[in-house]
C-alpha cells in the first residue's frame, strides 16, 4: 500500500491555514549555499530563484501537505550542517564507490547538496514512499537528465513479504541519511523503523545512518490532531530527547547483534532563530502546544564499528 492509498493520506489536513504553511519565504532559510546550488547546479539565475521555490512548494505542497514543505524546511540543506558533514565527504569521496540512500528523500535537496559537493551521482539513492516526489526534486533541480534514476519507491514500514523496493536492498548501504522522518511516528514504531534502518545498512565497519530529528528535552509522548489531521483524528508521535534516542538506538543494535557507536547532540532550530518564526507569522492552534520552551533539532550518528 502507498501513503497515498492509505488511511493516513486521507485524514490529513489539506487547509493552508496552518501555521506551517508560511505565506513567504522566511529569509534565515535561504542561506548562500542554496543560492549558489540552484544557481551553479541548477542554472537558475538569483532572479528567477524566489519564484520558482515558490512555485515548487505549491506543487510539493498539493502532493502532500507536509510540514516541512509548508515551512520550506527542504531549503536550509539540512544534512550540510550536520556536524558530521564534512567528514562524511571526505568518506565518499576517498573510500571506494560508496553508496548513499536518503531515506524519506522528498525533494531530494540533501543528495543534490552531495552531488554539488563532489559526491558521484552513481553513489546517491533517494528513496520515498511518496512517488511523486521524485518529478518535484527534477523539478526543482532541473536535473532530470543527469539524476534520472536514483529514486526509489519504496515503504520502510512495509510488510517483509510485500516485495517492498526498499526491503530488497538489504545490507547493502554505507550511508543512510535519516532527516527529518522518524519523529512523525510513535516509538513502537520508530524503535521498529530502527532495527529496519540498520539492516539495511552494509556490514562494514564505519558504515553510518546520520541524520536530524525534532527532539525535545523532554522526551514523550504527544498527540497529533487538528490542525495538522482532520478536525476529530488524532495520531500518536514520539519526541526523542537526546537521551531517549540514543537509548533507542543502543538498544536496537544490542537486539540485533550488531556493535555501534552512538552519538546525539541539540542545536538550535537554526532556520527558525531563537523565536519561532512559524509560531509567529500565523495563529498556532496548538501543534506541539506546551512544547515550545523544549523544542530543538536533533543531530545523529550512528556507525558500525
Ligand atoms: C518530513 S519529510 C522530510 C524530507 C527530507 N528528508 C527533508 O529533510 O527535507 C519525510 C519524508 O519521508 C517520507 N516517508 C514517510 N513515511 C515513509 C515510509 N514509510 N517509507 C518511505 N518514506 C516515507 C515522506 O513522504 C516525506 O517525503
Amino acid at each position: 500500500m502507498t501513503l497515498s492509498q492509505s488511511r493516513e493520506y486521507a485524514q490529513v489536513n489539506r487547509s493552508k491555514d496552518v501555521p506551517w504553511y508560511l505565506p513567504s519565504i522566511n529569509p534565515r532559510l535561504r542561506g548562500d549555499a542554496l543560492t549558489k546550488l540552484l544557481k551553479e547546479y541548477s542554472g537558475i539565475s538569483e532572479d528567477k530563484q524566489e519564484a520558482h521555490l515558490l512555485a515548487i512548494r505549491e506543487k510539493a505542497y498539493a502532493i502532500y501537505p507536509m510540514p516541512c514543505i509548508g515551512l520550506f524546511w527542504w531549503l536550509v540543506l539540512g544534512l550540510s550542517l550536520h556536524p558530521a558533514y564534512p567528514a562524511l565527504l571526505q568518506f565518499l569521496k576517498t573510500a571506494p564507490q560508496k553508496k548513499v540512500l536518503d531515506l524519506g528523500t522528498c525533494l531530494g535537496q540533501d543528495l543534490r547538496k552531495l552531488a554539488f559537493d563532489g559526491v558521484p551521482v552513481s553513489s546517491l539513492y533517494g528513496c520515498d514512499i511518496m512517488p511523486a516526489y521524485q518529478a518535484m526534486g527534477h523539478e526543482l533541480f532541473r536535473d532530470e537528465p543527469t539524476f534520472g534514476s536514483q529514486f526509489i519507491h519504496g515503504d520502510l514500514f512495509a510488510r517483509e513479504d510485500a516485495g517492498d523496493a526498499l526491503l530488497a536492498t538489504k545490507g547493502s548501504w554505507d550511508v543512510i541519511v535519516l532527516n527529518m522522518f522518524l519523529h512523525a511516528y510513535s516509538l513502537p514504531q520508530q524503535t521498529q523503523a530502527a532495527a529496519r534502518i540498520l539492516a539495511l545498512l552494509s556490514s562494514a565497519p564505519q558504515s553510518k545512518i546520520l541524520g536530524i530529528q525534532a527532539a525535545s528535552t523532554t522526551a514523550g509522548a504527544h498527540v497529533l490532531k487538528y490542525p495538522f489531521l482532520k478536525p476529530g483524528v488524532e495520531k500518536e508521535i514520539w519526541r526523542h530527547s537526546r537521551e531517549s534516542l540514543v537509548t533507542m538506538w543502543e538498544e536496537v543494535a544490542k537486539k540485533a547483534g550488531v556493535k555501534v557507536r552512538v552519538w546525539a547532540e541539540y542545536r538550535d532550530r537554526v532556520e527558525l532563530g531563537t523565536k519561532d518564526d512559524a509560531m509567529r507569522h500565523t495563529k498556532a492552534k496548538g501543534f506541539f502546544k506546551g512544547e515550545a520552551g523544549d523544542q530543538r533539532r536533533l543531530f545523529f550518528l550512528i556507525e558500525r564499528i
